[in-house]
Formats: structure tokens, C-alpha cells, sequence
């Protein structure tokens, strides 16, 4: 029998901003697993609409009732790697769409041929977030559609904000 234990999970991603379909996932994460840890992507090359900081806030913001997660970044590491450091045996991924199942699958056999002892694990959200992405609501919310119901409250105030400043 396998030794009992605790089993960290670890979920990247670029957050930028999170929203209700990564706030789901990270739910039903925190519910199977002992612990989440979740990895912003900090990418220098990508232009991002919210800083390093300011995702790490509404991450921290609206997981902390949770209480078995933790909220870390990186840069130019293999998630292999980083997920070693952190001492996580799964990959949690969310899986919206055969078209993001195709991408994962890829991912995941790289990751394995990287790395055979850590395991990922697709969660899908609920229906009413299966077309929720990130880039979409940034898109649409510029253009004046209400995502009220797609982001956190936090988070839907903060994306308000950075509107308000970009349009001048
Ligand atoms: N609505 C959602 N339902 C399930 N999983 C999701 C959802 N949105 C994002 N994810 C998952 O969260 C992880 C991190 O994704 P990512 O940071 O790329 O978010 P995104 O919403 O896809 O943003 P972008 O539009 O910038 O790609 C990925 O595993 C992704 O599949
Ligand atoms: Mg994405």
C-alpha cells in the first residue's frame, strides 16, 4: 500500500487577470488536495495588462478563505522543475475545450518525458465557465460588455480601474 501522506497540487498559469474559471478550478483543487500552490507565470516578453503584483494580490485576495493555498511566481523554469521545488506530485490543468485538451495532451507527454513522477490532472469547470478565458474578458470588458459574472468581485473592480486609466 502507498505511503500516506500529503499531496500538493500545482496549478500555473498566466492570471492575468484570474477569473471565476480559475477560481473554480483552484476550488475543486483545493477540495481534492492537501495543498495548491498557485504558479503566475511571469513572462517579461508577453505585454500583460496586470503587473507581477497586482496578480499576485487578487490571487492572494480571492483564495484566502481557502486556506490550504499558496500563491508563487517564476520566470524562464520548467514547471517540472519549479513543481519539484515546491514539492507537488500533480499538475493540475483546467480543460475548457477539445481544443485546450489537444494543447495539454502535448504538454503533459513533454512534461512526463521531462519529468515521469509528477502527474497532471485535467479538472473541467463549471458549464457556465467553460468559455471564460482571460484574454476574452479583457477583450470584451474594453469594448463595454459587463463580465460581472465572469471575474471575482476583486477582480471585475480592478480590471474597472485599469479601463478607467487607459482610456484616459
Ligand atoms: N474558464 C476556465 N475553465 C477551466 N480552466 C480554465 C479556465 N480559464 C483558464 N483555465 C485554465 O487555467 C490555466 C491557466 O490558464 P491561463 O492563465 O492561460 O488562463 P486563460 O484564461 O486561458 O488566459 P489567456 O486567455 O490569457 O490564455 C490553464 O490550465 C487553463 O486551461
Ligand atoms: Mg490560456
Amino acid at each position: 500500500m502507498k505511503e500516506v501522506g500529503m499531496t500538493t497540487a500545482i496549478f500555473p498559469g498566466t492570471f492575468d487577470p484570474a477569473t471565476n474559471g480559475h477560481l473554480d478550478l483552484i476550488q475543486r483543487s483545493a477540495r481534492i488536495f492537501d495543498k495548491v500552490v498557485v504558479a503566475i507565470f511571469d513572462n517579461p516578453s508577453k505585454q500583460q495588462m496586470f503587473s507581477l503584483e497586482e496578480r499576485r494580490g487578487l490571487l492572494q485576495q480571492i483564495t484566502e478563505e481557502l486556506g490550504n493555498t499558496e500563491i508563487v511566481s517564476f520566470q524562464r523554469q520548467l514547471l517540472v522543475t519549479l513543481a519539484k521545488t515546491h514539492q507537488a506530485a500533480v499538475i493540475v490543468r483546467g480543460v475548457r475545450s477539445v481544443a485546450d485538451f489537444e494543447y495539454e495532451a502535448q504538454m503533459t507527454s513533454m512534461n512526463r518525458y521531462m519529468d515521469d513522477a509528477i502527474e497532471t490532472v485535467y479538472l473541467t469547470p463549471r458549464v457556465e465557465y467553460s468559455f471564460v478565458a482571460s484574454s476574452l474578458v479583457k477583450e470584451v470588458a474594453s469594448l463595454g460588455a459587463d463580465v460581472s459574472a465572469l471575474v471575482p468581485p476583486v477582480v471585475f473592480e480592478a480590471l474597472h480601474k485599469k479601463l478607467q486609466s487607459s482610456n484616459g
